[in-house]
């Protein structure tokens, strides 16, 4: 297996993504659980997770398998509110969640996807009481805003850096075989 893609979210734009890059990579794609099997065979891993309240979904699977991860090409797509611009609160979401040895990996932000009226009465209550922490009152407002930037365009940088990858590795095989 060349390469791919292991994901973890919660209403759905994440798993929209994971199946986007599948789709367009011909990969496997897998939800985060018991997949570390069928993932240490592969030479690089696609990693997309959702962010709820500063925090990786897919954060406690990132600790538990770091050490085989370590020794693999990664590439991390997040898929949250916060714009990929915004570069002191997409450090901190890094910082805080992707184990230090995983850190030297390219990590794409990507924007999600919220509506509100769709979300469990308890992640209705933790964006409110979020929102109420929170002092920039636009900032504020866009938290208690529905939002929808789930596109296959925001793909197109993530979509690159694979395939110059592949493009390296075929590469690679016509200098062994020459
Ligand atoms: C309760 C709650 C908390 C959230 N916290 C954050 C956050 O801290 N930072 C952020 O950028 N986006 C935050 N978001 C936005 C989500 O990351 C966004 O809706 C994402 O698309 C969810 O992905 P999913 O549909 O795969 O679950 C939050 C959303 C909810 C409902």
């Amino acid at each position: 297996m060349k390469g791919a893609i292991v994901y973890q979210g919660k209403y759905g734009a994440t798993s929209e993504y994971a199946h986007l890059l599948s789709k367009e990579l011909n990969l496997p794609v897998y939800a985060a659980g018991n997949t570390a099997r069928e993932l240490a065979e592969a030479d690089y891993i696609l990693i997309g997770s959702a962010v709820y309240i500063g925090k990786l979904s897919i954060q406690r699977w990132l600790f538990r398998n770091r050490e085989w991860l370590s020794g693999k090409k990664l590439v991390f797509f997040v898929v949250c509110g916060t714009p990929g611009t915004d570069q002191e609160k997409t450090a901190k979401i890094v910082a805080d969640n992707i184990p230090p040895s995983l850190r030297n990996s390219a990590v794409y932000f990507l924007k999600g996807r919220l509506i509100i009226n769709k979300l469990s009465w308890t992640d209705r209550l933790l964006l409110r009481l979020g929102a109420w922490f929170t002092k920039d009152p636009a900032e504020k407002r866009r938290m208690l805003t529905d939002f929808d930037g789930v596109e296959v365009s925001a793909l197109r940088p993530l979509l690159h850096t694979v395939q110059l990858w592949e493009l390296e590795k075929s590469k690679a095989l016509v200098h062994t075989h020459y």
